[in-house]
């Protein structure tokens, strides 16, 4: 199938490395052309490097939880891929724990670039999309079902899910489509952080795993290729939606 990415243009942040990059690979390699962002110049310039750089990748490094990033993203993603097709927001995940563990200043933290990093990117973001551009949202499974250990994500990524379904309703007229996309787990750099800092790293991978349906973790080019669809023209009646990508763990329909 012809997802009709050729030439297009899409911005991706949290995308030097995981579910980001993995999007931004998959994109390139059915022709589209990519601005990728992070916080760190060297993770970005790796990353542009490894898709290929010009003219398929850009790079720009920038922090979402900074309130002037989401101009300069879009500011330099529309004047390096002369136009803006749609974009895939991800962010670093939240800090893990359970509700009562979880300090006041690591929801303000998480609030301020899981939650405000993502609508102020969107709301820079909109004036330069035109008629069949897309926008997707990295949440989680926790949109549907708590997840034990991560109290700020079962916090903030339902009400993302909301946000993009209302973005939806306000964007469908102009013919804009906003989904959220809704990762299990993936084998990411996140994952494996969050498996070392339980201290039994392999254990709780045996866990999760027997957990999963599909008895594994994901890839992340198993992510990539499901959000390179969904932000594809393949995809054009497709909005207002949240996918899990997940192997069967969410309990729910
Ligand atoms: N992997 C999973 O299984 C899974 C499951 C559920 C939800 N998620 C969510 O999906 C998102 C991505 O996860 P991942 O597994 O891809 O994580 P990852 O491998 O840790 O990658 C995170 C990416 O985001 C960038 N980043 C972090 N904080 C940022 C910030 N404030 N501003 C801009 N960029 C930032 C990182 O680069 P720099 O360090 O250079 O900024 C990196 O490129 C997270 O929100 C995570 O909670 C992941």
């Amino acid at each position: 199938m012809d997802l009709g990415l050729g030439g297009r243009g899409y911005l991706l942040t949290g995308a030097s490395r995981g579910v980001g990059y993995a999007t931004a690979r998959a994109l390139v390699d059915d022709g589209a052309r990519v601005l990728v962002s992070s916080r760190s110049s060297e993770s970005v310039d790796a990353a542009v490097a490894s898709l290929g750089g010009a003219p398929a990748a850009f790079g720009l490094s920038a922090d979402l939880a900074s309130s002037g990033a989401a101009d300069e993203l879009v500011t330099t993603a529309t004047a390096e891929l002369g136009r803006v097709d749609g974009a895939l927001v991800s962010v670093g995940g939240p800090r893990p724990g359970s509700v009562l563990d979880t300090d006041e200043a690591d929801w303000r933290d998480a609030v301020d670039s899981v939650l405000l990093g993502t609508i102020r990117l969107v709301k820079a973001l909109v004036p330069v999309l035109g008629e069949g551009a897309a926008i997707g949202l990295v949440l989680s499974t926790s949109v549907r079902q708590p997840i034990g250990h991560l109290a700020i994500s079962n916090g903030l990524r339902p009400g993302l899910a909301m946000t993009a379904k209302a973005l939806a309703d306000e964007l469908g007229p102009r013919g804009i489509r906003v989904f959220g996309l809704l990762p299990g787990t993936i084998a990411t750099d996140r994952i494996t952080d969050i498996e070392a800092a339980s201290g039994e790293p392999a254990a709780m991978r045996a866990r999760t795993e027997a957990g999963i349906p599909l008895r594994r973790v994901g890839r992340p080019e198993e992510f990539g290729k499901v959000a390179a669809f969904a932000l594809s023209p393949a995809a054009s009646y497709l909005t207002g939606v949240m996918i899990p990508v997940d192997g069967g763990i969410t309990r729910s329909l």
